[in-house]
Order: structure tokens, then sequence, then C-alpha cells
């Protein structure tokens, strides 16, 4: 079986170019906000032609073009054309600034909602390995913050990033078309601005990126703390924490004093860059009307003294965009990230069929090692029949749990094989694979909803006969009918306000039901009394019937009755019969037992 290599991460190169990549599904809405967005500023770039206009109509230069296009030469006409032109054109301006307000809103807004879907999509299907190396902190920034960071870009800096050049051009163009000297001395602020915004830039990037860290250390501390508030409280760690918390959210503070000393400092120093070019343009141009010079008239005056504003003032946004743009480029990238690296343990392109599984298991020549490279399981070979019943027993660390998580394809192995009724499980669609087992894990995991719910946890439609018959199958049912809400008691977050007993048996429950054809049990009764253990046992041989059933304990008791029974020790395996043909074996397993009966025999006979 060739795996495929696949690198860790697939970073995207340019993350802001996969962003307008993954765009295109939306090309429509974003031309329509984009030209909405280039005529609104059209627009708004009007009143200073207005202005100048009307002053040099009242003080007797009427601009040639109106008397040419409109055939008006009264003075008292004029104005009002001027007038009424400026209604059309605020009311323009508007319509435009609505709608080009309401399409990126809409666009961002759809775009988010993709996105947070793919990326989760993404993530719900990547490998245990992966969730293991990551930190929940960060998978829920990505999905959180990162997409709404995203948002906020398509909904402002986007959209401030087209007005910016549309202003430049425009304004630009039309300033120089009046006085090219004039319009180069107005605009010579400009590429100082660019070049101290990109500085500025660089300076605060480095303090933004710590923020984030720091904020993200904080929420993975705080959250941490809360799961684990009973330990906490039992080891009166609250001085302790309260320190560790302390620590984080100082560090935080200071990350963002670092920020806001740039932060202030930028517009202020722009300003003065913007003054000398204003101040020089009115100089020279008032210099020019009183001389007569060039001719210039008051129009054109106050054209540029409202124009080279409009131009600059917008400009000094641009620290800020850059800033934006780059905190989006910083999320895009991760987001992106997220969704191009491929699966570790990907799914074959064409699965073979699972019609009917017997559920024949076989393990050829297996080895397996986590990430961190030591050998869990070495080179185990084992065949379980198709219905047999089989226990695993063995020291804890021995690699029982790992055994399984191979066999429901959770990790690959490191080399051999992995059969079921004869197939190599990589050959198999995942989802089919697990569907095909039953599992009751060590750790049980319950959802924050209904004890109905979590025992039909996958299945949505489920009639309540078969869940109260699951119920009853894994000794529960009579707890359950005596709570005040029966199966819509809520079981709180991880099944908090249900003993240790009570989640086995809910999460054994739900194996039941799911009714697969191999059945896993890892630890499943460690948490209940002997009484209850052996009622669930007599149900579940009749249930087990005609499944293969893996049982892994570490009371021998549970696997007594087991078809076959394999010792596990350091990933190899020690010991393997039955009861019977292990007792006389006198090894690990006869040790074991006789320790049990023991302890269990001086149970029993104090009950
Ligand atoms: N995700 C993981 N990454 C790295 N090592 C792991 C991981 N999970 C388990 N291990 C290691 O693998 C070994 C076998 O673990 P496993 O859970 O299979 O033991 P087990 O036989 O089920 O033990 P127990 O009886 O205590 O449940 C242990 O030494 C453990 O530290
Ligand atoms: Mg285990």
């Amino acid at each position: 079986m060739n795996k495929m290599p696949s690198p860790a991460t697939a970073e995207p190169i340019q993350p802001m170019k996969r962003l307008f990549r993954y765009l295109r599904n939306y090309q429509g809405k974003l031309w329509f906000a984009v030209s909405s967005s280039v005529v609104n500023k059209f627009f708004d770039l009007m009143p200073p032609f207005l202005t100048a206009w009307m002053i040099d109509t009242v003080s007797g230069n009427i601009p040639a073009w109106i008397g040419q296009q409109t055939g008006l030469s009264d003075l008292w006409s004029i104005i009002i054309f001027l007038s009424i032109l400026t209604v059309v054109i605020f009311g323009l301006e508007s319509f435009f600034e609505w709608l080009f307000k309401k399409s990126f809103m809409e666009l961002a807004q759809e775009v988010q909602h993709a996105l947070r879907l793919d990326a989760y999509q993404q993530m719900q299907s990547r490998e245990i390995g992966y969730f293991e190396d990551q930190r929940t902190g960060n998978l829920m920034a990505i999905l959180n913050d990162d997409i709404n960071q995203l948002e906020r870009f398509l909904n402002d800096s986007f959209n401030e990033i087209i007005q910016m050049i549309t202003l430049v051009i425009f304004a630009g163009w039309s300033l120089c078309a009046v006085s090219l000297e004039l319009g180069i001395i107005g605009m010579f602020p400009i590429p100082f601005i660019i070049l101290a915004s990109i500085y500025y830039q660089k300076k605060i990037a480095p303090h933004y990126r710590e923020v984030r860290e720091r904020v993200g250390e904080m929420g993975s501390r705080l959250e941490n703390n809360i799961s684990g508030i009973q330990v906490i409280k039992s080891f009166t760690a609250e001085d302790f924490e309260m320190e560790r918390v302390t620590k984080s959210s100082l560090e935080y503070r200071n990350a963002n004093f670092k920020a806001i000393r740039w932060n202030s400092l930028y517009v202020p120093l722009i300003r003065i860059f913007i003054t000398i070019g204003f101040a020089a343009t009115l100089l020279i141009g008032s210099y020019w009307v009183i001389n007569d010079l060039r001719g210039f008239t008051v129009g054109g005056l106050a054209f540029f003294a409202m124009m080279i504003q409009r131009l600059l003032w917008p400009v000094t946004r641009l620290g800020y965009v850059f800033n934006e743009y780059e905190r989006a480029r910083a999320s895009a990238r991760r987001v992106f990230t997220l969704l191009d690296t491929p699966n570790k343990i990907p799914n074959p392109e064409k699965p073979i069929s699972l019609y009917q599984v017997a559920g024949e298991v076989e393990l050829q020549k297996v080895s397996f090692a986590y990430q961190n490279g030591q050998t869990i399981l070495d080179d185990l070979s084992l065949h379980f029949k198709a219905g047999q019943m089989i226990g695993i027993a063995g020291p804890t660390g021995a690699g029982k749990t790992t055994l399984i998580k191979l066999l429901l394809r959770l990790y690959d192995v490191s080399s051999g094989k992995i059969l079921i009724d004869g197939k190599d499980i990589r050959e198999m669609d995942k989802r089919e694979l697990r569907r095909r087992i039953a599992m009751v894990s060590q750790e049980v995991y319950l959802f924050h909803g209904t004890i109905r719910e979590n025992i039909a946890y996958g299945l949505e439609l489920c009639e309540d006969e078969a869940i109260i018959e699951a119920a009853k199958k894994a000794q529960l049912h009579e707890y359950i009918m005596s709570l005040p809400d029966q199966y819509q008691s809520i079981v709180g977050e991880r099944g908090i306000k249900l003993s240790g007993g009570q989640r086995q048996r809910l999460s054994i429950a739900r194996a039941i039901l799911k009714d697969a054809p191999i059945l896993i049990l890892d630890e499943a009764t460690s948490a209940v009394d002997t009484e209850t253990e052996r009622a669930i046992q007599q149900n579940l041989r009749q249930l087990t019937k005609g499944k293969t059933a893996i049982v892994i304990a570490h009371r021998l008791s549970t696997i007594r009755h087991a078809d076959q029974i394999i010792v596990l020790r350091e990933g190899i395996i020690a010991e393997k019969g039955s009861h019977e043909q292990l007792l006389t074996q006198k090894g690990i397993y006869a040790d074991l037992w006789k320790v049990q009966i023991g302890a269990l025999s001086n149970m029993e006979s104090s009950s």
C-alpha cells in the first residue's frame, strides 16, 4: 500500500490571492460592489468642482462649458442650474453609497458563512493526530477570529482600498488638469505618507502579532482553568492559578501598550506632511490669483483648497488600511492553510464497497508509533474470526487502546496491514468503516444535551422504543426513569451531571443502539460495580451473538469467557489462548487471575 507523502502543512504563498480565488464564486456580487464604490467615490469628489464653478460664476468668470453644454447665459439661471446639479450629484452619491455598503456587507456575510463551514468541515475531517498537535484555543481562533477578520476586511478595508485608488487617480488627475505645477506641489506629501505608512506597518505588525499570540494564550489558559475547575479547587490551587492568569493578562496588556504607542504616533506625524502640502498650495495659488498669473481664478484656488483636503485626509488612513490588510493576510494564511492541507489519513480514491461485514479482523505484522517516534505496537499479528469474543488484557500503557484506534483508522499503521473480512481497511471509505464498528471508549465523552440525544448520538431518526431497549440492556433504564425529566434530562457539559459508571452505561447503550458488526468495549465496565457488570455482560452475550466483540479489561472476570484472550505487553503479544489455556501456562495472566480472584472472593464473601 503506497501512502502518499503529504506535507505537514500547505501554506498558501499568497494568501490574499487565495482569498480572491475563493471569492470567484461571488464574482457578480464582488464586481457590483466594486463598481458601486468607484461610482460613489466619483460623485463624492464633485463638490470641489461645484464650488469652484459657483465661485467663478458669481465672480464673473462663468465657466465656458456651462454655456456650451446648456445654452444658459443668464447669471441666475446658471446659479439655479448649478444648485440643481448639486442636489442631483449628492443624491446619486448617497444612492451609490447605499448600494456599495449593502453589497459589501452581503458579500462579507456570505463569504464568512461559507468559509466558516468549509473550514469547519475540513477541520472535522482532519486526522486525530492534527488535533493532538494543535491547541483548542488556536483552532477556535481560526474558526472565530480569523474568519471574522476576513469578514471585517471585506466589509470595510477592501472597500477603502478601492476608494483610495479611485481617489488618487481621479483627484490627482483633476488637480493636474487645472494646474500641473500646483497639482504636483499639492500631492508631494503622498509618497511620504505612503513610505511612512509602510514603515509604520513594518514597525507595528510584530506588536499586533504579539497581541494576537497573547490573547490566544490567555484564552487557552482560561479555557483550561474553567474545564479543570474541580482539580483547581481540590488541590486548592486558586492562588497559583490566579498568578498564572495575572501573568497572561499582564503580557496581553503590555503587548497592547507597545502597539498603542506606535498607533498613537502615526496620525500626528502624517498630519505634518499634509499641512506642509496644503499650506504650500494655498500660498502659491493665492500669489497667482493676486498677481493674475497663469489665468488662475478664485474658483481655481477654492477648488485646490478643497480637493487637496479631500485627497490627503483619506490617505492618512493608509496606515490603518495597510494594517487591516496585513491582519487579513495573516488570517487568510491560517484559514487557507487549514483548508489546503491534505488529510494525513486519506480516503481511497475508489473505496471498495462494504455491503455486509461479517466482522473478521486480522492484523498482519502491524507496527505503530505515534508522531514522537516511540514504537507502541511491534510487529503484531492477530486473527479474530467473525462472531468471536476477544478479550484483551495487559498492563497499562501496553498499547491496547492504540490497537483499537488503528482499527478505527484514527491513525494509520506505520507498517503492516489491518484487514476486515480480508480487505485492507485503507481501501475502505473511512466513514463506512467506522459505521461498522460500535465502540465504547475508555474515556466517555458526552455532549451537552439530553440523555436521549446522547444515546441516539449520530442517529437522527430513532424510535423511542429502541433507545429504551438499549438503555435497559446497558442497565441504565431504571436510573433514567428515576430522574424527574427521565430521557429528557440534561447531562451537562461532557456529561458532568452523571456519575462515572452512569456515563459508561450511557456510552454502552449508545454502542448497543448503533448495532454494528464489530463491537469494541475499552474498559467499558471499569467504573460500574460487579453486580451491574455481570448484568450488562449477560445482556451483551446475547447482543454480541453473530458479532465480533473486542473487550479490553483490566478486570479479568470481564473477559474470562472470551473465545480468545490476548495479553499485550509493551506492544507485543505476551500470551494468547482461552482462559483455561492461559491458566495452565502459568504466565502473567495466571498470576493476575490469582491476585484478582483473591480480591474477588474476598469481596463476594463480604456481600
Ligand atoms: N496520542 C498519543 N501520542 C503519543 N503517545 C501516545 C498517544 N496515545 C497514547 N500514547 C502512548 O502509547 C502507549 C500506549 O497507550 P494506550 O492508550 O494504547 O495504552 P493502553 O494499553 O490502552 O493503557 P491503559 O490500560 O492504561 O488504557 C502509552 O505509552 C502512551 O503514552
Ligand atoms: Mg487504554
